[in-house]
């Protein structure tokens, strides 16, 4: 395995090693990906046994052009549509009804598969050049915190795969938003890096949560993108402790982050846990962030990473 800058021939030889079958870390916008050829089961198997993830949990199908689309979902509804034409390429992945023909190993047995065209120009050129959908998962072992830079990725994950593209720090550094587009209304089953408030102006209506519930989204479990340091919400760093703050850092185990800009806290957050998770400090402890409803995606995860 090597880590290697997104050059042209490297680009090549990504798309060459997937379309073998092989495993590739690949840059996203949102985090670095794991990916596969969709179309390959053996492939797609190598993905779970790579990341130690449970086979119950469906993949996200990655598309190099918007047409590609057709050839994994049917009845697609208007309102999925209207928001692939706004929001694809982009952060936006759509539940859709599967094609018979979409492996059982991407969508877990599911009647329907998850779909994204991402806007991060090396993962479309690696997928255009590979030229079949890819299935990428976050490049993380399972519950872990998703890869934002290359060097957040784990040793073990760097052993199964041919390659990793070096795209540099993720531009939303946290996953998708995964919108169920199955019913005559769309539902929101995970938060992401693009807004709800986006996506409800394009609406025209409000966006509903897809009920909590596992069988609905499998994968979504309580506890997941969790460093292996306890995490713990609180109101104020004290002298001691290590974690985030939005005030002045009072030791080198605090990161200072900014309680007025939610995508920059976004963008740096996985960052900053897989950092602290190195120090070896017994607690993670981060400031309760704002309210409001652009800190959705940031109150998702980190309600996640802190639930024991
Ligand atoms: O930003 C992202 O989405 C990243 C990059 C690499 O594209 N990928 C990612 O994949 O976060 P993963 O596997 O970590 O998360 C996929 C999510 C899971 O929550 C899974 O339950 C949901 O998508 N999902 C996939 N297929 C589904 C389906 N058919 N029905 C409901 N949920 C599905
Ligand atoms: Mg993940």
């Amino acid at each position: 395995m090597s880590i290697l800058p997104p050059t042209v021939e490297n680009i090549r030889l990504a798309g060459e090693a997937i379309r073998q079958g092989k495993l590739v870390v690949i840059p996203t916008e949102t985090v670095y990906g794991l990916a596969a050829d969709a179309t390959n089961r053996q492939a797609v198997e190598s993905i779970f046994n790579a990341k130690g993830r449970p086979q119950d949990n469906p993949l996200i199908v990655h598309i190099g052009e918007s047409k590609w689309l057709e050839d994994l979902a049917v009845d697609v509804p208007e309102y999925a549509r209207r928001l692939a034409g706004e929001f694809w390429p982009g952060p936006l992945t759509l539940v859709l009804p599967k094609l018979p023909h979409v492996l059982d190993e991407v969508t877990a047995g599911l009647d329907s598969v998850a779909v994204r065209m991402p806007n991060d120009e090396v993962a479309i050129r690696v997928i255009r050049e590979a030229n079949v959908p890819i299935a990428a998962p976050s490049a993380n072992k399972f519950m872990a915190v998703s890869p934002t830079r290359v060097e957040h990725i784990d040793p073990e994950i760097e052993r199964s795969v041919e390659m990793i593209l070096d795209g540099g720090p993720c531009w939303y550094g946290v996953e998708s938003t995964v919108i169920e587009c199955l019913g005559d209304h769309p539902l929101l089953l995970r938060p992401g890096g693009l807004s709800r408030g986006k996506i409800e102006e394009v609406l025209g209506t409000p966006l509903n949560n897809a009920d909590q519930n596992l069988k609905r989204s499998p994968g979504q479990y309580p506890k997941h993108y969790a460093p292996r340091t306890p995490v713990r919400l609180v109101a104020r760093l004290g002298i001691d402790d290590a974690g985030i703050t939005y005030h002045s850092p009072l030791n080198s185990n605090q990161v200072h982050m900014s309680a007025s800009e939610p995508e920059k806290f976004a963008r740096w957050l996985y960052n900053a846990l897989h950092v602290l998770d190195e120090r070896n400090v017994p607690e993670i402890l981060i400031e309760t962030p704002p309210e409001t409803p652009e800190w959705e995606v940031i109150w998702d995860r980190l309600r996640k990473a802190s639930s024991s």
